[in-house]
């Protein structure tokens, strides 16, 4: 199967609470290769921008007051099955759900602050890689 890409992010929680080497330890060894990585803060209409396709959900709101209330680490990954076997590393949103071993149910306090963000599909892969990071085919 063609190696492929998705995108990830490491939410304020977690790059807050000193997590950021693990969980970039256990994507690593699940076989994901970094093509791009950085930490920026995002403000609060960025979030937005970000979660728009979420906009009409009653927690877009206190999403994008998270997403914008501390750093987070933005990467690009790179495996076969990228976006499928990336989802099934982090777990369900809800880290009650989570099986056990993913990074949710390792680092997830809640439905909301849970850690980690994965790509849903190969075309948002692309387009969340792109919201970070300029010509990314490149990397
Ligand atoms: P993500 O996009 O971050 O990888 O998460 P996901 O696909 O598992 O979940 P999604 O439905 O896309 O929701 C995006 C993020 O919104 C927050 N959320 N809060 N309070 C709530 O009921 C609720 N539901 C979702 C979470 O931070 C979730 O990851
Ligand atoms: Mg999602």
């Amino acid at each position: 199967m063609a190696t492929n890409r998705t995108f990830t992010m490491i939410k304020p929680d977690a790059v807050a609470e000193g997590h950021s080497g693990a969980i970039l330890k256990i994507i690593e060894e699940a076989g994901f290769r970094i093509v791009a990585l950085k930490m920026v803060k995002l403000s609060k209409e960025r979030a937005g921008q970000f979660y728009e396709v979420h906009k009409e959900r009653p927690f877009y709101g206190s999403l994008c007051d998270y997403m914008s209330s501390g750093h987070i680490i933005a990467a690009i990954l790179e495996k076969e099955n990228a976006v499928t076997d990336f989802r099934k590393l982090i777990g369900a949103t809800n880290p009650e759900e989570a099986a056990e071993g993913t990074i949710r149910k390792l680092y997830a306090k809640s439905v909301e602050s849970n850690a980690v963000h994965g790509s849903d599909s190969d075309e948002n892969a692309e387009i969340e890689g792109n919201f970070y990071f300029s010509n990314i085919e490149k990397f």
